[in-house]
């Protein structure tokens, strides 16, 4: 929802800030723009649609000036124009502001504003801000104190940058519920940034802001304060990953490199964490004691889109596992709801990106009812990683396709870890968890296997290229892989799909089934399998054309269904790992060959930070 990027520095501030952007392009990409001072005042250049276009009018014209703040937009007030594009500027044209967030009390600011004389030439929430900051502005003021003073009238999340001729050479941010860090470089240059990609190309040391906090960055340093509590000190911390991981490494999309990448990734989450002898995981992250995780009675996950989908084959692991009672909720649901959390509530929290708005309230929303709070994270140091009690990090590395592959794998496995972790504190025997830690060691080669029939994949999503529906189905630990199939096809392709627990077909989707509707069926070998066989006789009867995921070579199979797709075979627990990969591939090849942006799908945002 929205990048931000700020330079100062030496060196000519736009290639910078357009490099910034684009990899903050994940975030939003319906609008952007640059604001750039120089010595003579400040240029600011925006376009409507992605960067490329903003990237051709600075070609043109390339404002010079080394300090610059740039923004990517995911518009939520106001249509993606020009008009409603960042930075906005104050009415002298001397303040320039990029926001990322919603301003809850826009409309009361815009109406204060319009009775002293502003004239509003944006839609946006935002533009209400940069007004205040230079209604509160008195002579003689610091940038800085003008714009603590009007962020105190604020209300709602954002994530801001400021520049201003009126105190040149010094950029302001601010934060509050949208992330923002500073990348503190060499000699002298800073940066900020939504996130790290921002200023991994200057720097890897951050300074991660807290809710509340503003920084100044001058060209002596840069100091942060807390709008209450006045001075404060961040520390500072070293990011793991470098440039490489951010960048496609020759293949044609995010998307495709990420699920690619998969042998790698889950590799990564089980690093070190894996007790073969014991049959048990180790989780440094997990710091109840024994005692008191035999007090936990139930676990609630909560998480957004495919998240969401983890979290569901999480409740079934843990079931099965540690024989505790699991319930999963949508992060925008639960908080709204009046959940009941009694003493012994476990709530866990899955976020790829760490910032989902949703999941976030949710997560506060749970401590504040008294519940421990656990948190399931890949992007390091995020706010839900920092506010949850404790938690597993995935260590998947930056996830740039907007539709997310690799973190969900590594999800379901750091969930298996964590199932394990807590069955083993329980009643799971040595034995069992022995064979969970040997059929774990074994997925990554597994993955590889079916990485290798790519090609076969490709030449299978040919056939489908112009179908209109398309429905999943799956059983069991197959039900949330089924809906994680339908979301990956839906949101690259723009394909119509659903996904359903096979049985429940019968119910309702069953009524869609003819000759020209892609059943796709989870069918690997495990308890449910002959169940399902009649579910695939069900939609051959209605002469739907069956696409089968497999495990072996299923001759029950035979003559029943048009295309099988082979996985290796494994515990069933551990099968979602493995049935998700040939419908991510599905998914992508289908959507390329439709001519669709797959790592920047319309309408779409990599992180939701907003409601
Ligand atoms: C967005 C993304 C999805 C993601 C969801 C939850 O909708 O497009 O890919 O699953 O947010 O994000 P999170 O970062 O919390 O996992």
């Amino acid at each position: 929802m929205c990048g931000i990027v700020g330079y100062l520095g030496d060196r000519p501030a736009v290639p910078i800030l357009l490099a910034g952007l684009r990899r903050l392009e994940y975030r939003g990409y319906d609008s952007a723009g640059v604001a750039v001072l120089n010595g003579k005042g400040v240029n600011v250049v925006r376009r409507e649609g992605k960067l490329d276009s903003l990237e051709r009018a600075l070609e043109e014209h390339s404002p010079l000036g080394t300090t610059g703040i740039a923004h990517t937009r995911w518009a939520t007030h106001g249509a993606p124009t020009r008009e409603n594009a960042h930075p906005h500027t104050s009415r002298g044209g001397d303040i320039s502001i990029i926001h990322n967030g919603i301003i809850e009390n826009a409309d009361a600011l815009r109406e204060a504003l319009q009775r002293e004389g502003y004239v509003f030439t944006s839609e946006t929430d935002t533009e209400a801000v940069v007004h205040l900051i230079d209604h509160v502005w008195d002579p003689g003021m610091s940038m800085e104190a003008a714009v603590a003073a009007a962020l105190r009238e604020v209300e709602g999340p954002y994530g801001i940058a400021v520049v201003s001729t009126r105190d040149p050479e010094k950029i302001v941010v601010a934060r509050n519920g949208s992330p923002l860090l500073i990348g503190v470089g060499e000699d002298g240059e800073l940066m900020a940034g939504s996130d790290a990609a921002a200023v991994i190309a200057v720097t890897r040391d951050v300074v991660y802001l807290d809710d509340g906090d503003y920084a100044v960055l001058t060209r002596d340093g840069y100091e942060v304060h807390h709008l209450e509590r006045g001075p404060v000190d961040r520390g500072l911390h070293r990011v793991s990953w470098d440039l490489e991981a951010i960048e496609k490494g020759g293949y044609e999309h995010f998307m495709l490199k990420e699920i690619m990448e998969q042998p790698a990734s889950l590799r990564d989450v089980m690093r070190g964490r894996l007790l073969q002898e014991e049959g048990d995981a180790r989780l440094g992250g997990i710091t109840l004691s024994d005692m008191e995780l035999a007090e936990v009675q139930r676990i609630v996950i909560t998480a957004c889109g495919t998240s969401w989908h983890a979290a569901l084959i999480g409740e079934y692991l843990l079931e099965e596992f540690a024989r505790i009672p699991v319930e999963v909720q949508y992060a925008s649901e639960f908080r709204y709801r009046n959940p009941v959390i009694e003493d012994g509530t476990l709530v866990i929290a899955i976020s790829q990106s760490g910032e989902t708005a949703d999941t976030l309230a949710a997560l506060r929303e749970a401590s504040k009812r008294g519940a421990r709070t656990m948190g399931i994270v890949n992007a390091v140091g995020s706010t839900i990683a920092r506010e949850t009690d404790f938690g597993v990090y995935l260590h998947a590395g930056p996830e740039i396709g907007v539709a997310s592959t690799k973190a969900f794998t590594s999800q379901i496995v750091a969930l298996t870890l964590v199932a394990l972790y807590f069955g083993r504190r329980r009643s799971m025997s040595v034995l069992d968890g022995r064979r969970i830690v040997g059929a774990l060691e074994a997925l990554p080669g597994q993955v590889q296997e079916i990485l290798d029939q790519a090609d076969e994949i490709e030449e299978l999503a040919r056939e489908f290229v112009d179908a209109s529906n398309f429905l999943y189905l799956g059983r069991g630990y197959q039900f949330p892989v089924a809906l994680e199939g339908a979301l990956k096809l839906k949101e690259v392709s723009y394909i119509h799909a659903e996904g359903y627990p096979a049985a429940e077909m019968k119910h309702g989707p069953i009524a869609l089934i003819d000759e020209k509707m892609p059943v796709v069926v989870l069918a690997p070998r495990d308890s449910v399998y002959g169940k399902v066989v009649s579910n695939i006789e069900e939609v051959k009867a209605r002469k739907g054309r069956v696409t089968a995921v497999v495990s072996d070579d299923a001759p029950e199979l035979d003559g029943r269904v048009e295309h099988r797709l082979r996985i290796p075979q494994t515990l069933p627990a551990l099968l979602p790992v493995l049935s998700t990969i040939p419908l991510q591939l599905l998914a992508y090849h289908i959507a390329v060959m439709r001519g669709c942006d797959v790592d920047q799908p319309r309408n779409l945002a990599k992180s939701v930070t907003v409601e």
